[in-house]
């Protein structure tokens, strides 16, 4: 049996790598400065407007926890620590730079979006500019299995986002297609911040096995959660539009559901929802695809949906959680517990 501790805030679980984490904001803020100038302040206004710099924290957790009790591979393996954190914000937020392109949107983390404020080429060129930065840092890790890492995260983002554009509005898309999509788009760079650092230390294979499964399944819970608040929260709360993946044809997880669930409760319902959803970029009015919005959110509650894909995160987390016996106790071990807990109970 797991328990999980009291869930706290972001900050306060990161606290035992506070300096970890600050160090690296000010990497990301005031070192990466590239000659143009207005490449430079539109970094600046994407790296201060927040962003919870979870896949750094599991980077700097996972070292710290490993330190606890053996020696490091590398002598200057600190320093490859920071570069490894870095790395995985920058493709973190150059992804994201990219994606709200692709979706078109105007809000993030409760502030405008860079191709809200720049055109699209600008905000192009600098999410190609992280992904350049993030390379000229693998480059000086130095370790050839880490740039590996790295780059299959890069395939793994690209085929995650193209799939989820192929199956856009296709209502009879399959979980295989959803698992793997997620894995992807999601948590591979979750998984590929805690392997890389696994690469520092002299590990067994079934100790790297376990951190690097504890990344990938707490990022698979991550986006499943992401799921789910696309359909219970508010703009509000989520610092983005809310029912936003359904109007953009997104057959996520609390629609997989209710579409299992309906085929034997309703299979008229289930017809119904699926045309309804097929036809929001056809649809004739702004108040008609708000009507299905409405319907698909109110029957995925209805049907038990949205706990069923709880259960899912919560499944994630447990097996995530449950390979991290073989760390020595300490408050970074608690931290990585803390943290995977938190990915469950966020509100945005
Ligand atoms: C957010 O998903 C998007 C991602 C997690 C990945 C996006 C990946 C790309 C744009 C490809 C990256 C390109 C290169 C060159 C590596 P979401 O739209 O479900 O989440 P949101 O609601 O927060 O926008
Ligand atoms: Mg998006």
């Amino acid at each position: 049996m797991i328990s999980f501790p009291l869930v706290q805030t972001v900050e306060g679980i990161f606290s035992p790598v506070s300096k970890e984490v600050d160090e690296l904001n000010d990497r990301l803020l005031n070192r990466i400065s590239p000659d143009s100038h207005s490449l430079c302040s539109i970094l600046q206004n994407i790296f201060s407007a927040g962003g919870k710099r979870l896949r750094p924290a599991v980077s700097f957790l996972v070292f710290r926890a490993l330190e606890a009790n053996r020696e490091v591979l590398h002598e200057n393996s600190e320093d490859k620590l920071f570069l490894v954190a870095e790395i995985a914000e920058l493709i973190h937020t150059a992804s994201l730079v990219h994606d709200d392109i692709i979706d078109n949107s105007l809000v993030r983390r409760g502030a405008p979006t860079t191709n809200s404020k720049w055109d699209n080429a600008i905000t192009v060129i600098s999410g190609d500019f992280m992904f350049a930065r993030a390379a000229v840092n693998l480059a000086k890790v130095d370790l050839n299995r880490i740039v590996e890492i790295f780059a299959v995260v890069l395939e793994n983002l690209c085929s995650g986002e193209i799939r989820q554009v192929e199956q856009k509005y296709n209502t009879e898309t399959t979980w295989d297609y959803y698992l793997m999509k997620t894995y992807n788009k999601t948590a591979s760079l979750f998984e590929a911040s805690a392997e890389a650092v696994t690469e520092l230390f002299p590990l067994s294979e079934q100790e790297s096995k376990a951190i690097t499964t504890y990344g990938r399944n707490i990022g698979m819970a991550f986006q499943i959660i992401d799921d789910i608040l696309d359909f219970t929260s508010d703009e509000e709360t989520l610092g983005k539009p809310a029912g936003a993946d359904i109007k953009e044809g997104q057959i996520n997880i609390p629609l997989l559901y209710a579409f299992d669930i309906l085929k034997y409760q309703d299979p008229e319902k289930l017809e119904y929802i699926k045309a309804r959803i097929k036809s929001i970029p056809t649809a004739e009015t702004p108040i008609s695809v708000e009507t299905t919005i409405n319907e698909a959110i109110r029957i995925c509650k209805e049907t038990g949906a949205i706990d069923k894909s709880y259960e899912k995160a919560i499944e994630y987390v447990k097996e995530a959680v449950g390979g991290l016996s073989f760390l020595p106790d300490s408050e970074y071990k608690e931290s990585l517990v803390k943290l995977a807990e938190f990915v469950i109970r966020r509100q945005h």
